[in-house]
């Protein structure tokens, strides 16, 4: 039972007193959950034969000196998982999306397994399971082993392929049996761009104009690079699923992407074509090769030979090889035409884009991140009608929040129930969306912004060296919910903010 004080437990029960938001309105295998990734809960970095991963050596190297911390300890999750199960029961969420660290399971990221690691990963299934949780499993959360960066370059060389679908078979063959819902690589086109076009994030490979104190790397080719052998190691660790373990696992594997909510600065065609690109340049980078077999032919045009090709071999190989998308979803931005980068010399992926992105709403001062349910109704949209209407996990979704503010995360409540209400007008309007998971279970070390600012449902008190977990009021809310308890709609009516009407459509054109 989670506890609030009497006025909070008021507020919360008055939000759930009407028949505007209700569990039973959902079908009963529509699935609820919550998520968070290994090197942003787990801890125990040292520990047990883990080795690390570039996650570790970035976060050690100051983190692009954005941000302070690291996940050396961070929720402790790799001790205190029993705690962890404990409370998601307490919520009664019906599904835990986590990671598997591979430098855990596999530390130099090839051959020897280290039983510590599958021991653990075996007793977090094992608990979750016997608590009723479905696990939902990351195969890779951007924390490639340090190993294989070292040794080949990671995702810029192909190398990668044979090692990831190695890593997969291990995972399937120790966890299989209980875990039916893999996804194999975490929002893909952010990891691509961060890790290897801007260099924000590890491991830092970036051309110098990127200024973002990359050593090495080419922002021209290496993103394509790295986003193609993404999908050739998943489709690889696919085809390794349905030759030898599906019909004994019946299990489904998924690939992950963030994605935004996109509008057109303007009426022009110019900006509502933008906006048309920049969707084929984040979603279609990869949903098109797993639809059709190839990139769209917008990135082939304005990319040319940087972008790789497909052989007939590797199309028929990726086409198809996918059971679910997942998706992130937090931001909407404008998109803006932005011709004059086209066949610059410094080529790279924004600037092969041709357009830029704006904040919505423009000049936003906001702290909280914008409530925009029309614009995730619009991907969903996209994804239905270009995309062959595959099954959608919205795998994560979720309020920021500064570090230590207030357990009565009110912004949070509004934000997740003007999300949950959403997913109810997807379902309506025919949507394959097949589960929703807030992220994050826990205030955890967040990978754009360390520990200052936190998107969890539970407060973990990073000074406290037990690191007491604490619930906020939105832990209530979902708990509320899922218990089948009716919430008010009213919560949210007053920071939703809604585009121009003309605004809408152009979007569902763009789209
Ligand atoms: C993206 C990532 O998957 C996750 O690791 C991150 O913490 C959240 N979104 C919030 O930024």
């Amino acid at each position: 039972m989670l506890k609030f004080g009497l006025f909070q437990l008021l507020l919360v029960a008055l939000i759930s007193s009407s028949h505007a938001l209700s569990k039973d309105e959902f079908p009963p295998e529509f699935l609820f959950g919550a998520s968070t990734s290994a090197y942003q809960v787990e801890g125990a970095a040292n520990e047990d034969g883990r080795k690390p991963s570039i996650w570790d050596t970035f976060a050690h190297n100051g983190n692009g000196n954005r941000y302070e911390g690291n996940g050396d300890v961070a929720c402790d999750q790799y001790h205190k998982y029993k705690e962890d199960v404990q409370l998601m029961a307490n919520m009664g969420l019906d599904v835990y999306r986590f990671s598997i660290s591979w430098s855990r399971l596999i530390p130099d990221g090839r051959g020897q397994v280290n039983s510590k690691g599958l021991q653990y990963y075996n007793n977090l299934i094992n608990e979750l399971i016997s608590h009723g949780i479905q696990p939902h499993v990351t195969l890779y959360h951007w924390d490639l082993p340090q190993t294989l960066d070292d040794k080949y370059g990671g995702w810029v060389s192909r190398r990668i392929v044979k090692d990831f679908t190695a890593y997969a078979d291990v995972c399937f063959r120790e966890f299989g049996d209980r875990v039916k819902y893999w996804t194999t690589v975490n929002e893909a086109n952010a990891c691509a761009l961060g890790g290897y076009e801007q260099g924000s994030l590890p491991p830092q490979r970036c051309s110098p104009s990127f200024k973002n104190n990359c050593s090495r790397g080419n922002s021209s080719t290496e993103p394509y690079l790295a986003a193609h052998h993404m999908l050739l190691a998943h489709a690889s660790a696919f085809r390794l699923y349905e030759k030898k373990y599906k019909d004994m696992q019946h299990g489904f594997i998924g690939f992950n992407l963030i994605t935004y909510g996109l509008l057109p600065l303007s009426n022009t065609s110019e900006d509502i074509s933008a906006t048309k690109r920049a969707q084929e340049f984040y979603i279609g980078w990869f949903l098109n090769p797993f639809t059709f077999g190839d990139y769209p032919d917008i990135m082939k045009k304005n990319a040319g030979w940087r972008l790789p090709s497909f052989t007939q071999k590797d199309s028929n190989l990726v086409k198809g090889s996918i059971d679910f998308v997942g998706i992130n979803f937090y931001y909407t931005h404008y998109v803006k035409n932005s011709p004059g980068s086209l066949g610059m010399e410094d080529a790279s992926f924004s600037t092969d884009m041709a357009a830029e992105l704006l904040s919505f709403p423009l000049n936003d001062t906001y702290t909280e991140i914008p409530i925009t349910t029309w614009s995730l109704q619009a991907v969903l949209d996209l994804l239905e009608n270009s995309y062959g209407n595959i099954p959608i996990f919205i795998h994560e979704n979720g309020q920021k929040t500064p570090q230590n503010s207030s357990l009565e995360d009110w912004p949070r409540v509004k934000y997740l129930h003007a999300y949950v209400g959403s997913m109810l007008d997807a379902l309506r309007s025919g949507s394959h969306v097949k589960g929703y998971f807030v992220w994050s279970l826990l205030d955890s070390f967040e990978l754009l912004s360390g520990y200052e600012s936190t998107f969890g449902l539970y407060h973990v008190d990073m000074n406290d060296p037990s690191l007491r977990r604490q619930p906020k009021l939105s832990a209530q809310w979902y708990s509320n919910f899922l218990n089948g308890r009716s919430l008010d709609p009213m919560v949210t009516t007053e920071i939703e903010i809604k585009p121009m009407l003309s605004h809408t459509r152009l979007l569902h054109h763009a789209a």
